[in-house]
């Protein structure tokens, strides 16, 4: 595999972009495929199989585009497909939940961390068993946010509904006494001005996304996988609406988007 060649990294939607900016801002030699699956999100509420077969077939596609690693830049898929998928292909995969964990085990002082995410998320269970592991003392406070996603899409970071949505989210998790606040779904870091002005400057939010570039840097140079010459241009591909997903990204992203393609994902054949 040549060290020249993408990086592929995929979401259910434009979620994954926040990882996708980490990655172009810690490494910037590196190109990027990027894959949002728009046409099925969201994936917060899908069962596991689902979200395995999905992952499979955008893992599928990602390989024509001869990728050398692929980055899960989604908390669902994560929790739900990491396993499956790097078990099935030779690249080195990476996920974005076992990041998050280890940065909020190196951050909390009181050992009480709460987690936000999506259903799927939460009830995998997934922050409290990596946390767990490195932490045996640990107490972890799961909340789902499920109505988070659809108001970052429609753009609403700081409108007066995401707060009072986000109030009575965060309500929930007051009387825990939590120092630490994992952002475990791709969408929050958008809204996290929103979200830390609720909970307060004592507690740390956590954006799984930095620490999952940094893994990824980690794990190239230990493969001697690193890219040694510029990035090549970024390409984006979508499983619906290319032009609003170039609007969004082009919000957030530090490089502009002048191209996304629409994929037929559900025509790649899985077993
Ligand atoms: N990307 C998903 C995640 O990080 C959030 C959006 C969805 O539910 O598909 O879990």
């Amino acid at each position: 595999m040549s060290s020249s060649a993408p990086i592929g990294v995929f979401d259910s939607g434009v979620g994954g972009l926040t990882v996708a900016r980490e990655i172009m801002r810690q490494i910037p030699n590196e190109t990027i495929i990027y894959f949002g699956d728009t046409a099925r999100v969201p994936y917060g509420s899908k069962s596991k199989q689902t979200i395995i077969t999905y992952s499979r077939q955008i893992v599928k596609f990602l390989q024509t585009k001869n990728v050398k690693a692929i980055v899960i830049a989604c908390n669902t898929a994560s929790a739900f497909a990491l396993e499956t998928v790097t078990r099935e292909v030779s690249i080195p995969v990476i996920g974005v939940v076992k990041p998050g964990a280890k940065v909020a085990a190196e951050t909390t002082r009181n050992g009480n961390i709460g987690i936000i995410g999506t259903e799927g998320t939460i009830n995998s269970g997934i922050y409290n068993e990596y946390l767990s592991e490195t932490m045996p003392s640990v107490k972890v406070y799961g909340k789902a946010c499920p109505l988070f996603v659809p108001l970052v899409e429609e753009g609403w970071l700081s409108d007066p509904v995401t707060v009072e949505v986000a109030k009575r989210y965060m309500a929930e998790l007051k009387d825990y006494n939590i120092d630490t606040l994992v952002l475990g779904c791709t969408h929050y870091p958008l809204i996290r001005h929103t979200i830390g002005s609720i909970v307060g400057d004592k507690v740390t939010l956590v954006n799984p996304a930095f620490e999952t570039a940094r893994t990824l840097k980690q794990v190239l140079e230990s493969k001697g996988l690193e890219s040694v010459t510029p990035a090549k241009e970024h390409k984006f591909y979508v499983s619906d609406g290319a032009e609003k997903f170039q609007k969004f990204a082009n919000t957030i992203l530090p490089c502009e988007v002048v191209e996304t393609k629409d994929v037929n994902i559900e025509s790649l054949q899985v077993l």
